[in-house]
């Protein structure tokens, strides 16, 4: 058979060699590294698939098999390494089964397949158990959520808006606001694994093959939930890379958001959490700094997360239909913000369970500023029967007395006579329940609501909710693993001298 000298297995119409500055300018061997177990198993799936088809020999199907299981073992065992010199792992691989299988085999591995269709293939393979992984963690920080809720449904702390005292909360309403967020980053997760988990091989170039592929076959194989249909589309987008890392990015700005709470509510300022030390840094000149690291490093990496999003936003503007080389740059992005979101998720959990709320000072907080204003508003609307606005004007007028003589509702003679002069006359008794931020939570009892009764009902339902999510991962790894193992079996099979025509497929 007619060879060109070149080292490449494209080098067929080439001349000369390819410039050492082509090839490490092209390569994409460091990003690849991370799908060559998937990049075998697709491998293995299109064989089993043409020879099934009648387009390979059961022979040829045997020496691919062999040597692909091979490279499996090598790569696993840390012996088989990619070599940049072969540009990518699709190259890797099939050059390391031709040189083991020789070329009149380990040749026929590329019929009716395309680098095109075969890096998506392992960019689905590599991003969906990703994506599970991710949502795994998610679920835990959920669960470190739920945890501080069940046990401060009572803990009263001030609620804010513009970082200003608002309405008493309960520590626990505030850690149920996060799992309802993140919730919703789980559902988004789970959007963007319906376009993931779907089987672009087949796809080839662009255009589809002549040679007669059952693209449905590798579905199931592959363990896809669906074939993806139009092969010119397959080859020309990135969408569902693009849903992932929008996903990544909400979920990074929630992880942010929380961040600049631990930092702001472990100040000496605020005084509310304190965090274990196993969980903070020191100074190496102040010796009595003790910093929320975590916290500050979570927010500093939010901004990679972002700009991946950016990055692959920008790179799909420009392209033509059919396959552009711009397409490799598609994973460097994915590959760091799923590093940064997942070793975000790896530390947090541990974080907040190790971290100590100071309920006293959330309770003399929630005392100290007037946060209870609303109540006593909606009070003398229920019953005094005056409008709201005129109940608001009201208790401003009191407040900004008390401010300007530096007291507080707790100075309940004076609280009390400046309802006066204003024509509300209460006891002071009353006055004392009705700014009692603790029976102010038990009154916020409508529909979610900081009440401990509302939040006790929304635990139980968050809880129901992440053991559906928690459910739905499993089956899906479980799918993933299924299809893994058949695979194997088949494999085996053939590897026995089974024809692939008699194999339960
Ligand atoms: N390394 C390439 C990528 O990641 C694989 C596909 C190459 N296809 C090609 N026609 N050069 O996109």
């Amino acid at each position: 058979m007619m060879m060109t000298t070149s080292t490449k297995l494209w080098s067929g119409r080439f001349r000369s060699e390819l410039s050492t500055e082509t090839e490490d300018f092209t390569q994409s061997i460091a990003v690849d590294s991370r799908m060559v177990a998937q990049d075998i198993w697709g491998s293995q799936a299109h064989a089993i698939m043409l020879a099934r088809q009648g387009i390979i020999s059961d022979n040829d199907l045997r020496q691919i098999l062999h040597w692909l299981g091979k490279a499996e073992a090598d790569f696993r065992e840390g012996k088989f390494i990619l070599q940049p010199e072969k540009e990518d792992v699709h190259m890797n691989v099939e050059a390391y089964l031709i040189e083991g299988a020789g070329s009149e085999y380990g040749g026929k591995l590329h019929t009716a397949r395309s680098r095109n269709d075969q890096v998506l293939v392992d960019a689905h393979l590599y991003i969906r158990e990703q994506i599970l992984k991710t949502q795994q963690g998610l679920s835990r920080l959920c669960q470190a959520f739920l945890s501080i809720a069940k046990a401060h449904t009572e803990t009263v702390m001030p609620g804010y808006t513009h970082t200003q005292h608002a309405q008493p909360i309960s520590l626990g309403f505030w850690a149920t606001a996060y799992v309802s967020m993140f919730l919703r980053d789980q559902k988004r997760l789970n959007m963007a694994y319906e376009l993931v988990n779907m089987n672009p091989l087949g796809a080839c170039a662009l255009a589809g093959t002549s040679f007669p592929i059952d693209r449905h076959l590798t579905t199931q194989l592959l363990g896809f939930d669906a074939t993806h249909e139009h092969a010119l589309d397959i080859i020309s987008s990135r969408d569902f890379i693009v849903e992932t890392l929008f996903a990544l990015t909400l979920l990074m700005t929630s992880l942010s958001r929380l961040s600049e709470e631990i930092v702001c509510w472990t100040t000496y300022e605020f005084n509310i959490a304190v965090l274990d030390d196993a969980y903070a840094t020191g100074s190496s000149i102040m010796p009595q700094k003790k910093n929320a690291d975590i916290a500050e490093l979570t927010r500093g990496r939010t901004g990679r997360v972002y700009g991946a999003l950016m990055d692959l936003l920008t790179n799909l503007k420009g392209l033509p239909m059919g396959y552009n080389r711009d397409l490799q740059e598609d994973k460097p992005p994915l590959w760091t913000a799923f590093d940064v979101v997942q070793s975000c998720l790896g530390i947090l959990p541990g974080l907040l369970e190790t971290t100590e709320f100071k309920a006293d000072r959330m309770e003399a907080l929630a005392n100290a500023n007037f946060a209870t204003a609303t109540e006593l508003a909606n009070f003398l609307v229920s019953e005094q029967g005056l409008p709201f606005r005129k109940c608001h004007e009201i208790v401003g007028g009191v407040v900004g007395a008390l401010a300007k003589m530096g007291k507080t509702f707790h100075d309940w003679d004076d609280t009390q006579k400046q309802l006066q002069a204003r024509g509300i006359d209460l006891p002071i008794p009353q006055l004392q329940r009705i700014l009692d931020p603790i029976l102010a939570l038990h009154h916020n009892r409508s529909f979610g609501g900081t009440s401990p009764r509302e939040v006790k009902r929304m635990v139980g339902e968050f809880e129901t909710k992440l053991n559906e999510i928690d459910d739905q991962i499993r089956a899906r790894q479980e799918k993933i693993d299924t299809a893994h193992q058949k695979t194997a079996r088949i494999i085996e099979q053939v590897l026995d001298g089974k024809e692939i025509a008699t194999i339960d497929l």
